[in-house]
């Protein structure tokens, strides 16, 4: 049995920066994204009884080190269908792995919806959300296209969906490309870190959910400045928790800070035009339609940025 989907990932303007518990992957508290039409995950999922043991391709090389999370996902739909048959599974990304753009999300959206499909319990969109969720806390945002709320309540219940579709709204992102490489320290690694050593991370915590809420109601009202506002105090704040950790853990370069300064000065002189960074140093600029040119050729010509990644809110996963 042989099924392949596709997800995007997708940018949190309201971050997930931290876990309530370790089984399941739960995060602390709710987030809200944009789902990135023009980059894309494909992953094939083959179920394979004459197969030893899982195998994992990512971007045509043999991956030893996502073995685990693969079978964190995986564990909730095997159970499910009673099937622990092993699987091959190929992925491949048109977009730098590892290296901030939000790949494990993308990755493990298309995954899950793959191989819920593969073992014919995929009718159970909960149970592929909670897959997706077991293997990447970001990844069940991009199961679903446009605006996408992930809340969760004080009792650990979560849900996610999305606000508005993606022509309901049709903001546009820029996305700088400063560094090709993978990360030194991964977001889970980081997050725990986090919690465990930055004096900021509870106060972090305790703004989520007013940050949450003014996020839900921005993008109901479609209220730009005030989503921009709160999207970048967001962003900066969960960074400002990271510089806090024992040791610190800077994501930004050079280049980084070059683009969220030129996005400000555009942002003064009336563009509308709001930055946010995630565990990388790529800079994701979202803007309104019109000014998608403008603000592209600012962040082209900062230095140290290798190019830009121009586009759209995209649709949720899907088989293809
Ligand atoms: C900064 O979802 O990659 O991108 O659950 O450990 O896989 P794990 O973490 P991951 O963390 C995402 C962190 C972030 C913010 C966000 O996407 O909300």
């Amino acid at each position: 049995m042989q099924v392949s989907a596709v997800a995007h990932p997708n940018v949190a303007l309201i971050k997930y920066w931290g876990k309530r518990k370790a089984a399941g992957n739960l995060p602390a508290a709710g987030s809200l994204s944009l789902t990135l039409g023009h980059l894309s995950t494909r992953t094939e999922v083959r179920i394979d009884g004459g197969l030893e043991q899982d195998t994992l391709s990512l971007n045509g090389s043999a991956s030893e080190r996502d073995l685990p999370r693969l079978r964190d996902c995986l564990a909730p739909l095997r159970e499910r269908a009673g099937n622990a048959s092993p699987v091959a599974v190929e992925s491949a990304n048109d977009f730098p792995t590892g290296a901030g753009l939000a790949s494990s999300a993308s990755g493990m959206a298309a995954l899950a919806l793959a191989a819920a499909n593969a073992l014919g319990v995929a009718e159970d969109g909960e149970l592929v959300g909670r897959a997706a969720m077991a293997g990447s806390g970001s990844a069940p945002r991009s199961l679903f296209g446009g605006i996408v709320l992930l809340s969760i309540d004080e009792s650990g219940e979560w849900r996610c969906g999305s606000l508005l579709a993606p022509d309901e709204w049709p903001l546009k992102v820029a996305v700088a490309v400063t560094e090709t490489a993978a990360k030194a320290v991964d977001s889970r690694a980081a997050m725990e870190l986090t919690r465990r050593t930055s004096p900021f991370y509870s106060a972090w915590l305790e703004g989520q959910d007013a940050d949450l809420e003014e996020a839900r109601r921005a993008v109901e009202q479609r209220d730009f400045d005030r989503l921009a506002e709160l999207s970048e105090h967001n962003c900066l704040k969960m960074h400002a928790t990271v510089l806090g950790a024992r040791p610190a853990v800077v994501y930004f370069n050079s280049a980084t800070v070059e683009c969220i300064h030129r996005v400000r000065g555009m942002a003064r002189a009336g563009v509308p035009v709001f930055f946010t960074m995630d565990a990388g140093p790529q800079v994701k600029a979202v803007c309104l339609p019109d000014a998608l040119d403008e603000v592209a050729e600012a962040l082209r010509s900062a230095p140290g940025v290798r190019q830009v990644l121009t586009g759209g809110l995209g649709a949720g996963a899907r088989i293809t």
